[in-house]
């Protein structure tokens, strides 16, 4: 079932206007909440950031918190699973094209349930291959904007060549990757860039940052120079989808050892007894 508008309808039922702003200018934003064992993972900081992501591009907020905690309750009772995430989206509307927004704003609000495959064995054990791309995206990369048009081809592009994720590069640094975090291990220290408008500010990020620090290991939000990505001891991707990939192969080249490094080990270790 598919929550639209105040409904909850089935995937052929929950239709959009063709002039939905969402569909003709990507003028919209989205959250991925991930849910394991029936419970949302750090649900208050995905709202805050929903509530931020709206206030940045100027849509008012069509459901209080509280709502939006009710809205995601029921949505889940109504699509029971496994792991799951929650995949929300609020446009600026329907209205006739024209790029200004329209005087009386009504956002369309659609949300549904997706299954999540956590990383399997054989990621777990050998990691996965990223390459490194220019980021031909916009200038405000910490908005949760629908448009995402530069990831989808930086993300294809990684599929082209055998890699699972795209890491993007923009004035000589490295930032994120096409739908994920970076972070490396340099020096036996835990780097990851500052969140600035460059990158999404991801919240399994923030996670793996308060869980690194709360355990004794050295973390360090700096900014990642592309060519000190060659000589890390370890890279890692993280998502809410994806959790915190292991990179072991990058532009076909090994990182550190060539398999899941034992700083990974350990987050990857904290990040499972969190979300438990
Ligand atoms: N994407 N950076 C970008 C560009 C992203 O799209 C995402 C997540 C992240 C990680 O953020 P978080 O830890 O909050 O999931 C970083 C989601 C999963 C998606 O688009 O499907």
């Amino acid at each position: 079932m598919i929550h639209l508008n105040g409904e909850f309808l089935p995937e052929d039922r929950a239709k959009v206007s063709v002039l939905d702003r969402g569909f003709l200018f990507g003028d919209g934003v989205y959250e991925v909440i991930p849910v394991f064992g029936g419970r949302p993972l750090r649900l208050g900081e995905h709202l805050d950031r929903l509530a931020r992501s709206l206030a940045e591009i100027r849509i008012p907020d069509p459901l209080s918190r509280e709502d939006w905690a009710i809205l995601i309750d029921e949505l889940l009772a109504r699509n029971p699973g496994g792991d799951r995430s929650v995949y929300v989206q609020v446009t600026r509307g329907v209205a006739p094209r024209d790029h200004a927004f329209p005087e009386a704003i009504e956002p369309t609000v659609m949300a549904m349930v997706n299954p999540i495959r956590p990383p399997g064995e054989q990621v777990l054990t050998q990691g996965v291959a990223a390459v490194v791309i220019p980021d031909h995206r916009w200038s405000r990369c910490d908005i949760k904007a629908i448009t995402l048009l530069a990831n989808v081809l930086a993300r294809q592009e990684a599929v082209d060549s055998g890699a699972t994720e795209a890491i993007l590069v923009r004035n000589g640094l490295a930032t994120e990757g096409a739908a994920s975090n970076l972070f490396l291990v340099a020096d036996g220290v835990i780097v990851t860039p500052p969140k600035d408008h460059s990158l999404l500010g991801g919240i399994t990020r923030d996670l793996l940052v308060e869980l690194a620090e709360a355990n004794g290991l050295p973390v360090m939000e700096t900014r990642i120079p592309e060519d000190s990505l060659q000589g890390a001891q370890e890279i890692w991707l993280t998502s809410s989808t994806r959790e915190i990939l292991p990179v072991t192969r990058l532009d076909g080249r090994a990182v550190g050892e060539g398999v899941p490094g034992p700083v990974w080990r350990r987050v990857h270790a904290l990040y499972q007894d969190y979300k438990a």
